[in-house]
């Protein structure tokens, strides 16, 4: 199967360009050419190897004679068709024609699946700008490579968290988790202003933190013009930049990584905030939170409205039972003592787990919340905890996150992730040169454990392959 295209070289030329799709690199009678060039080109130089020559490839000739490759790989397993690699003769090196190779294998689509590949920005023709022209996008700049996709960025969204996380600690303070977030935050103020929730981001959350710099101690101040021209200040007391708020990138992330194919049920037994809720209903999941305090349950039942299946029932963990199964727990829940949850009357409900007197009882509670739904959660999913360890009065750690290792093991479950979740540094250096003097170094992260339920060997089959990263 060969296409054959005309092209003017100046007045007196014109160029017979000739393309052809092989099915593999072996067997095509090309496999010599394609080495030999592969090699040459430097770049492309995996093209040589027999374990890519597997992949199929658009055959470049011009006038008859071999000059050049694309090699590409249609991946059904996953959905998606990765462009591989490509080299032209280094003395016939065109972008026009080297675009006709492109737009060949764009044809060869005929799935719907995104089609991607990473290009150097220092490349002569693989680069960002030539698969622009025909109608690649960019998902991702990351040391000087671009990685392209055409089709739509939903369908590389897996592919940019992969990238965010990779090892087993997420860096929320760095360019592309950053870029995500700030988008994730002004959907969550858009759904906040819509209903008329004041900064919903924190919603319910006012002066809940009692850390050292006590409580409510962020002013949020804006500026306007009035009607005479002045500058006037608004001050208004209710934003707590203090307060935990999970970030809405770790919750997609769980979401994605942590849903099996088929999932669509997500259980939190200790709500608080609107994120997780927001995040999985705009993935289309069923969410259902226990959350004991009203305030928080109204704040975000109308945060997320829209949404339609992301909901919070006011009622207590310890008791409560929810409808069904789950395909994904998850939680954040309080962590000792280190903030207060009020309702509208300004006190802790009955059964608030830290507004227990003891760290003993607090645990007893928190265990027993979780047990709840290790119950409605499905074999072979997901249990994740995003937690942190809080220091008691005279300054030891509780050892709560051990605590969560040994008890979700005891139950049955395996312990599968031991994720660092690390936040900016700044307001903690300013922490350390108070704390090192009794040898205490600030806390940085928090821990998300990853617990899993049921038989370890069905992951790979049960939960959707990430593809090419
Ligand atoms: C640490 S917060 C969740 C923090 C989370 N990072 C967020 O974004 O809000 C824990 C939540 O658990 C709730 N809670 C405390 N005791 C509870 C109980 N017995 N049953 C249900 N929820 C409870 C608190 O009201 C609080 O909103």
């Amino acid at each position: 199967m060969a296409s054959i295209h005309k092209m003017k070289r100046g007045e007196l030329f014109e160029q017979t360009i000739e393309l052809e799709v092989v099915k593999s690199v072996i067997g095509s009678g090309y496999e010599k050419q394609v080495a030999d060039l592969a090699l040459r080109d430097g770049v492309a130089y995996r093209a040589a190897r027999k374990n890519m020559q597997i992949h199929s490839a658009v055959i470049l000739k011009i006038d008859s004679e071999f000059s050049g490759f694309f090699t590409f790989q249609v991946n059904h397993e996953v959905g998606e068709f990765c462009l591989l690699q490509s080299a032209m003769e280094l003395d016939r090196k065109d972008k026009e024609i080297y675009k006709l190779m492109l737009k060949e294998i764009i044809a060869q689509n005929t799935f719907g699946y995104p089609m991607i590949m990473t290009v150097s920005t220092k490349h002569d023709l693989e680069r960002p700008d030539v698969l622009e022209s025909v109608g690649f996008k960019t998902y991702l700049d990351l040391s000087g490579y671009a990685y392209m996709v055409y089709g739509t960025l939903d369908q590389v969204r897996m592919k940019r968290l992969c990238h965010a996380t990779m090892t087993n600690t997420w860096n929320s303070t760095k360019g592309d988790w950053l870029k995500m977030k700030k988008e994730w935050n002004e959907k969550i103020e858009a759904a906040g202003e819509k209903y008329g929730i004041k900064n919903p981001k924190f919603a319910s959350r006012d002066g809940c933190w009692q850390g050292s710099s006590g409580m409510a101690n962020v002013v949020m101040a804006s500026q306007e013009i009035d009607d005479d021209g002045e500058i006037v200040t608004k001050k208004d007391k209710t934003l707590n930049g203090n307060a935990s708020v999970l970030d809405p990138v770790a919750c997609e992330c769980i979401v994605r990584f942590f849903m099996p194919k088929n999932g669509r049920r997500v259980f939190n037994p200790f709500g608080g905030g609107v994120q997780m809720g927001f995040v999985a209903g705009s993935y289309g999941y069923e969410y259902i939170s226990s959350e004991i305090r009203q305030n928080q349950c109204d704040a975000n039942n109308a945060i997320c409205q829209d949404l339609n299946s992301a909901k919070w029932i006011k009622s207590d963990s310890t008791t409560y039972k929810p409808d069904g199964k789950f395909d994904l727990c998850f939680s954040c829940p309080p962590y000792y003592k280190v903030e207060e949850y009020l309702d509208y009357d300004g006190k802790p409900p009955d059964g608030e787990l830290n507004s227990t007197p003891t760290y003993s009882q607090f645990r007893e509670m928190l265990f027993e919340g979780y047990k709840r739904g290790i119950e409605a959660l499905n074999d072979n999913c997901f249990f994740v905890v995003m937690t942190g360890d809080s220091r008691d009065n005279k300054g030891a750690y509780y050892g709560c996150e051990a605590e969560h290792e040994l008890f979700f093991r005891d139950q049955g479950l395996a312990i599968y992730n031991k994720i660092v979740y690390l936040e900016c540094e700044f307001t903690r250096l300013a922490q350390a040169k108070v704390t090192l003097n009794t040898r205490k170094f600030p806390k940085r992260e928090q821990k998300i454990l990853v617990f899993y339920k049921g038989d370890i060997s069905k992951i790979g089959e049960l939960y959707p392959k990430i593809g090419r990263l």
